[in-house]
């Protein structure tokens, strides 16, 4: 993340929400909840405050971003914020990356008499284990970024964590764009019925916060030329910055 947490505008009752789920999880009771938004709304800049209430709860934090170009790669997401490497000096790391390579051989010669489901299910419990174990050292926040653009098979396994997360001291946050088709990910916030109270619709920024924002960018309280061009903005962060 290429930003302080520190110097965001508004959002208080996310950082509340946040707060709360982090503190829950850091005790022991895992929480899940997704972030949703309009490009440019601020979902990253939320992840990062996410990021910060779980480091202050305690947790270890780790962070992946889904890439478009990685969408065909089966666990892409996942194995980046997980560290899941063959070189990972971590055994842990390093075997679930065995599990995952022997899913790479799929098709191979020598490949023969394994399903692809049977391969991915094998790497589906590696990651769910590695989670597993990561939490038995101490409380985990999993914080998932760009959903819209995940593979299938991370998703698979992140509803999973989503579905045990109370049994756990876990958070996962994901964020991610809902249209245009968001596909997969959309049927899967809807599938796993999450508490509405548990899904953080990215509103556009209140005036206020717009004008606290200027403020924050030309250092002083912003002329009226300024404050009319973001208007325009219509509360997108993006757009007021630009
Ligand atoms: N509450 C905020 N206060 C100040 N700046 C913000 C706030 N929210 C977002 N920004 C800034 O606005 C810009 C866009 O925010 P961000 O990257 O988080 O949007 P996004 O929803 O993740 O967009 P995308 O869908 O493209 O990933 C960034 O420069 C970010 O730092
Ligand atoms: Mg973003």
């Amino acid at each position: 993340m290429d930003h302080s947490a520190d110097c965001l505008v508004g959002r208080e009752a996310e950082t509340a929400t946040l707060k709360e789920l982090a503190t829950s999880a850091s005790s022991g009771v895992g929480q899940a909840t997704f972030v949703l938004g309009e490009p440019g709304m601020g979902k990253t800049a939320v992840l990062g405050l996410a990021a910060s209430m779980a480091q202050r709860a305690g947790m270890r934090v780790l962070h992946g971003a889904a890439q478009e170009p990685e969408q065909r790669f089966p666990f892409a997401l996942m194995s980046a914020c997980l560290g899941v490497d063959a070189a990972s000096s971590d055994e842990s790391r390093a075997r679930v990356a065995e599990v995952l390579r022997g899913d790479a051989r799929y098709g191979l010669p020598g490949a023969q008499g394994t399903s692809a489901g049977a391969v991915d299910f094998a790497t589906a419990e590696a990651m769910l284990g590695l989670v597993e174990e990561l939490c038995a050292q101490g409380p985990l926040a999993l914080l998932l970024d760009d959903l819209q653009w995940a593979d299938p098979a991370s998703l698979l396994v992140l509803q999973r964590l989503v579905r045990g997360a109370q049994q756990l001291p876990l958070l996962v946050v994901g964020a991610y764009r809902p249209v245009p088709q968001a596909g997969d990910v959309d049927r899967l916030s809807q599938r796993l019925g999450l508490r509405d109270q548990l899904m953080l619709h990215l509103a556009p920024l209140s005036s206020p916060a717009v004008l606290a924002l200027l403020a924050d960018l030309c250092g002083g309280e912003p002329g009226p030329r300024l404050r009319n061009m973001a208007e325009g903005a219509a509360g997108n962060p993006l757009y007021v910055r630009e």
